[in-house]
């Protein structure tokens, strides 16, 4: 598959059997989710020992939980027996044990065989070897990152190198203190459209004058169109009437302390590679993970994160959250009306990135390089 030479202000698009072929998904699936560092889970989710939540990465189930220790630890989603799924809740709390609901055998929280039925007849079966396939884990910005490549790429360069490099510095994003963060709302979207359609949308503005008329009020450098997300390392900024960043612009809630002067009243939008972008604004943190499903299908899960004492003291965060909810919606049903004209006959040589839209052709690009295309 190649992309199509156009005149050289313009760069064409991958062409549409990219967002509609199955095979080029499962080499997605390999290449990249299986490959790479993988946002799974809010370590909060994990609250005690044997809390555990599953989800899908890449081809593969992977189990997240936390241990006796406090430790988060993840392992495949597989029973070493006969391969029966073993937690077939997507979250849930487990005493001691994971027990398969197939024959019965019982994995410890640290993923070792601790028991079978009458596995006293077979004394010599190794409990280690046996044990649940463990999984890469690694935890930032309140998150557990899991990899499933044998030897996952570096962390620091891949996953903080590279929100570094787009923020000019690790300082700025950790002045929001996102680790301490409380989840006010989470809300999961289930989209009809490929992941890299979510992931294109994210990363240009050309569409935020036609499909965003409450996001450019607040911010108005969007309304032009040709802000692009990815060159907004600078932050936008609010709208001198604005108070907050709030479907109405009205007053947000407490600002988060460690917010620096020149970061107070602006937007800031970040892609992590593969599935995790990351809005920042001085009260809160808006937190998206991808989870591509199959070709035609993404899961997203966004939370939105504020100070512990605003979630407690039970504040309305409603007008907050309508914002990016809102911004949401419209985002993914631009996605949902693109997918299917993806296998069309005029999209079969893709489409055209117009200038504002260039950076995309990186993100292709890369792509194409990680599949070996
Ligand atoms: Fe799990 Fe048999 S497959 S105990
Ligand atoms: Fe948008």
């Amino acid at each position: 598959m190649s992309r199509t030479s156009l005149s050289p202000s313009l760069i064409a698009t991958l062409s549409g059997e990219y967002y509609t072929d199955p095979s080029v998904f499962a080499a997605e699936q390999e290449r990249v989710f299986e490959a790479m560092w993988f946002c799974a889970v809010r370590a909060s989710e994990l609250a005690g020992p044997g809390a555990f939540r599953t989800v899908q990465v890449g081809r593969e189930s992977v189990l997240i939980s936390r241990s006796r220790d406090g430790s988060v630890r993840a392992f495949l989603n597989i029973c070493r027996h006969r391969g029966a799924k073993l937690c077939t809740e997507e979250s849930g709390e487990v005493k001691r044990a994971f027990q398969c609901p197939y024959h019965a055998w019982t994995y410890g929280l640290d993923g070792k065989l601790v028991a079978a039925p009458n596995l006293t007849s077979m004394p010599d079966i190794d409990r280690v070897e046996y044990g649940l396939v463990n999984v890469h884990v690694r935890e930032w910005l309140g998150y557990v990152w899991v990899c499933l490549a044998q030897t996952p790429p570096s962390f620091e360069a891949d996953v903080i190198g590279a929100v570094a490099e787009r923020l000019g510095g690790a300082e700025p994003i950790e002045n929001y203190g996102i680790d301490d963060l409380r989840v006010g709302r989470r809300i999961t979207y289930d989209v009809k459209a490929n992941w890299k359609l979510i992931i294109e949308n994210f990363m240009e503005c050309y569409h935020c004058a036609t499909i965003h008329p409450e996001l450019t009020e607040v911010l108005p450098e969007f309304a032009d169109g040709f802000a692009a997300q990815y060159y907004v390392g600078h932050g936008a900024r609010f709208g001198e009437e604005v108070k907050g960043f709030t479907v109405d612009g009205g007053e947000g809630l407490d600002r988060i302390p460690g917010v620096a002067q020149e970061q107070d009243r602006r937007y800031y939008a970040i892609t992590v590679r593969p599935q995790v972008f990351v809005n920042l604004v001085p009260d809160h943190v808006i937190f998206h993970r991808m989870y591509p499903m199959a070709h035609d299908r993404t899961v997203v899960e966004c939370d939105w994160l504020y100070l512990p004492h605003v979630v407690e003291s039970g504040k309305d965060v409603d007008r907050s959250v309508e914002l990016f909810h809102r911004v949401n919606q419209q985002d993914f049903d631009a996605c949902e009306r693109t997918q299917p004209a993806m296998s069309s006959r005029a999209y079969a040589k893709g489409g055209v990135l117009v200038p504002s839209e260039h950076h995309i052709g990186e993100f292709h690009t890369w792509l194409q390089a990680r599949l070996g295309a």
